[in-house]
């Protein structure tokens, strides 16, 4: 066995783990299947839920192995590695004691809640808890929180997992989530009754394993099973994030992360999360007119001829600037089009972005790539808020500012980045 590794025995089989790993990630190495809820790959270990139980042989009483790292375990008294039980009836009367404790105040909201088809909960519940309960008090209940416009609450359904807790402040960098009090009392909330400001707040929406934290624009929307889900990448930033549209009939219902490590590890900002909002409600379904500096509604035969009026100009006055969401195609018709009419000015750099004129591309992108930050020594911001233009990104910054000491200079307007 070298130095840092660890070897262990997992349901009869001999495993060897580096010693910084948790248990958790040793049983999964070995193939087992944990169930938890408050750990998560990319926070801070809480080990509040318990969840996670295992037996460890010899252990007076079951291991929470999200919290328990194999470096600091023992080796059996005859110097064998520790022998570790992720099945059998001890393990299974463990993780039904703990269902039966998360199910005491969790109220029996599955058919009205909007998680239900993809809740942790109902699908552990399902594998690993007890077909009653024993306890017959009534349930408490917690009033809701209004964290602002995307972020639906229905606190009685909290687990206290604290999930959300630990993104806000590890990844978003704001603290504007905690938990207050203790025991039957202890709630999660945003404090005074705060919206979220971070840019990132709809991650809790999928952090939560319950229904407590949910999608407010798409609240009853539609059910997990009904939808149809295609990869794609998000263009509502430079940064090309992989998403998930899930669509019901023709209509776009909702869009989620895919995990992409090189570009949005696994978050995605609220701008690109919510925009589907956009493509169904006060969308421009008609031509308008601007007269005497005001815009009035018209018809296409009124519109048409407002523009061929427009370009009865000469060429000379007339610009033609191209969206960055347009698709090359329409660019290049749009360009035939007013080439055709003689016309020269043309652009497709709406921000006005100078690219240089000698065609060397490495001089405006981003050659050190959106993961090599958590590697640089330094980074230099010119003119630019990474927090508003690239959000998810800024977090990525953020970590390596906290975790590998990156030093971050900027140039430009001041901001709380
Ligand atoms: S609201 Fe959801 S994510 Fe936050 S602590 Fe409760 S169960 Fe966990
Ligand atoms: S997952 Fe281990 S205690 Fe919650």
């Amino acid at each position: 066995m070298s130095d840092d590794l660890f070897k262990l025995n997992v349901d009869g089989q001999d495993i060897e783990v580096p010693r910084q790993y948790t248990l958790m990630q040793a049983c999964e190495e070995a193939g087992a299947e944990i169930p938890r809820f408050c750990y998560h790959e990319r926070l801070s270990v809480a080990g509040n839920c318990r969840m996670c139980l295992v037996e460890w042989e010899g252990a007076p009483k079951p291991i929470a192995s999200c919290a328990q790292t194999v470096g600091d375990m023992r080796p059996n008294r005859d110097g064998s590695a520790p022998n570790i039980r992720t099945k059998g009836a001890y393990v299974e009367k463990a993780r039904n004691g703990v269902m039966e404790f998360l199910l005491i105040n969790h109220p029996l909201d599955c058919p009205i809640c909007d998680q239900g088809g993809e809740c942790d909960l109902q699908d552990q519940a399902m594998a690993y808890g007890r077909a009653g309960s024993r306890y017959d008090e009534n349930k408490r209940a917690v009033e809701d929180k209004n964290m602002g416009p995307l972020v639906k609450t229905i606190m009685t359904r909290c687990i206290q997992c604290t999930r959300c807790v630990r993104f806000a402040a590890e990844v978003a960098g704001v603290e504007e989530l905690g938990m207050i009090s203790r025991g039957e009392n202890a709630e999660i909330t945003t404090y005074l009754e705060k919206s979220l400001t971070s840019e990132l707040s709809g991650n809790v929406i999928d952090l939560c394993p319950v229904g407590a934290l949910t999608s407010k624009p798409y609240a009853f929307n539609a059910r997990p099973w009904e939808l149809r889900k295609t990869s794609s990448i998000d263009v509502m930033d430079a940064m090309g994030a992989a998403i998930r549209v899930d669509a019901k009939g023709d209509g776009v219902m909702r869009i989620l992360p895919e995990v992409s490590e090189g570009i949005n590890e696994e978050w995605l900002s609220d701008k690109s999360r919510f925009i589907w909002d956009g493509l169904a409600r006060q969308r421009l379904d008609k031509p308008y007119i601007r007269e005497n500096g005001k815009l009035r509604p018209a018809n296409w035969g009124e519109a048409f001829a407002a523009v061929k009026e427009a370009l009865s100009a000469s060429p000379e006055k007339i610009g033609v600037v191209a969206g960055d969401l347009i698709e090359v195609e329409q660019a290049k018709a749009a360009l035939d089009f007013f080439r055709g009419l003689g016309v020269e000015n043309t652009d497709c750099r709406p921000a006005g972005a100078q690219y240089g004129t000698d065609g060397v591309r490495e001089r405006y992108i981003l050659n050190g790539t959106l993961a090599g930050v958590e590697d640089a020594d330094a980074l230099l911001l010119i003119g630019t808020n990474p927090r508003v233009e690239a959000a998810v990104w800024n977090a990525r910054i953020r970590k390596a500012w906290l975790w590998a000491d990156l030093k971050v200079g900027r140039i430009g307007e001041a901001a709380d980045l």
